[in-house]
């Protein structure tokens, strides 16, 4: 291997996704103000601790800019405690469950049937814990979780861990209504924001702290449009947050990877800028094109409730061969989505379920809008109901997004 092939590779796709349709829901793009300050010396750095309360020397500009980050994280998302270390979704998944939870007690989320990601589950960082996991009753005809149904079980299992939000949400949860049966039984309401943090920020989606939700746990690339990385915020009591900080360092992570710092801060001014208009306009857009594809005979999921009212929509693509089939088809013409479980699946068939995935907040913030959606239903549709080749397509998309390449809502 000679170093000239590893430029290549990165080049390569570097130009390849610069000439595709990004649906994937839990990806964004950066702007380029991250660029100007991702690639520091911070990225060659330790500073374990808390600023000013560092183990290592040299960690000044680090103190500086991650205490600004906090208090910059706290204003744009209205918690009384930031924690900014975790380096992953999962990992502030992990420091907020271990902190919260004990070996053999009940964490109760929707599942990865309802939604929920892996790390919820007991094949994940639930079940590496030790925490025995119960679900929610789903309501798939909604398609959300039963709330009447959910709050009997959370009295039956008494849960020490609710866990709401997840990888697929299409509709607010239930987090107000959770509250109560939460302080009831003893439990702890966290919200795992991954997927709407951004719609969050830009105040469009269910606010999960002034809900009742006394944790969020998120990582920080998806609607949020930062570096990929994980953040914890809380307005619970300062004694459960700071175990939740004592998880994280010395527990999980002795280097937060410090580059992600600055980046994050840029995606927060973005959001606190410019998030209203950019979280209404990828909610307007996932509308849009779960209205167009369903014209086109999609089965969209939730025509009745206009599809969803966050950055993804479901569609069932049994009768067009399945998830893994059309997703990858659709691949051949640049079209890049996932396969995804549905809620009537079974949990064991992840590998080839019914269901595909799409999110529009990547091309939202390349600047496309209701019309740009209708077209990428009909190119979806020319291929998948019209059984044209996908290679003849790509042409096409690769056209099509050649119009796309500046980044919006950033400075
Ligand atoms: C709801 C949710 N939580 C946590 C994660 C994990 O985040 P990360 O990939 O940053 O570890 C994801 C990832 O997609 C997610 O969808």
């Amino acid at each position: 291997m000679q170093k000239e092939e590893i430029f290549k590779i990165v080049e390569k796709q570097n130009k390849w996704r610069s000439e595709c349709l990004n649906l994937i829901a839990s990806e964004n793009i950066t702007s380029p103000e991250h660029d100007k300050v991702y690639v520091s010396d911070f990225m060659h750095r330790y500073a374990e601790g808390l600023p000013f309360k560092r183990y290592y020397q040299g960690a000044i500009y680090i103190d500086e800019l991650e205490s600004k980050a906090v208090e910059l994280a706290k204003d744009v998302f209205h918690a009384k405690y930031v924690d900014l270390r975790p380096i992953s979704g999962a990992m502030a998944n992990m420091a907020v469950f271990s902190a919260l939870g004990d070996y053999g007690s009940v964490l109760l989320s929707p599942g990865v049937l309802g939604g929920s990601h892996i790390s919820h589950e007991k094949f994940g960082v639930a079940g590496i814990l030790g925490l025995k996991t119960e679900h929610a009753i789903f309501d798939k005809k909604e398609y959300n979780i039963d709330t009447d149904a959910t709050i009997k079980k959370i009295r039956e299992v008494k849960p020490k861990i609710v866990v709401l939000g997840g990888s697929v949400i299409l509709f607010p949860h239930p987090v107000s209504e959770f509250r109560k049966v939460c302080d009831e039984v003893g439990a702890k309401l966290i919200y795992d924001a991954a997927h709407v943090l951004g719609l969050i920020g830009g105040r469009k989606f269910q606010d999960p702290l002034k809900e009742g939700a006394e944790i969020i746990s998120s990582s920080t690339h998806k609607t949020f449009p930062g570096p990929q990385g994980g953040i914890i915020l809380s307005n619970s009591d300062e004694k459960t947050f700071k175990k939740i900080q004592s998880k994280i360092f010395p527990g999980l992570i002795s280097n937060h990877h410090l580059h992600r710092i600055p980046s994050m801060m840029i995606a927060a001014l973005e959001i606190k800028e410019f998030g209203e208009d950019y979280a209404t306009q990828t909610i307007k857009n996932a509308k849009a094109l779960g209205r167009a594809m369903y014209e086109y005979g999609f089965d969209v999921l939730c025509p009745d409730k206009d599809f969803t009212e966050s950055h993804q929509i479901l569609v069932d693509v049994r009768k067009n061969g399945g998830g893994k089939k059309v997703a990858s088809t659709l691949e051949k013409a640049n079209i890049i989505l996932n396969k995804n479980i549905l809620a009537f699946d079974d949990v064991n068939n992840s590998d080839d379920p019914s269901g595909l995935r799409i999110g529009v907040q990547e091309m939202t913030r390349y600047g496309m809008k209701e019309s740009e959606m209708k077209y990428i239903a009909e190119l979806m549709k020319k291929i998948v109901m019209d059984g044209k080749n996908p290679e003849s397509v790509r042409e096409e998309v690769i056209e099509f997004r050649k119009k796309f390449q500046k980044i919006h809502y950033c400075f």
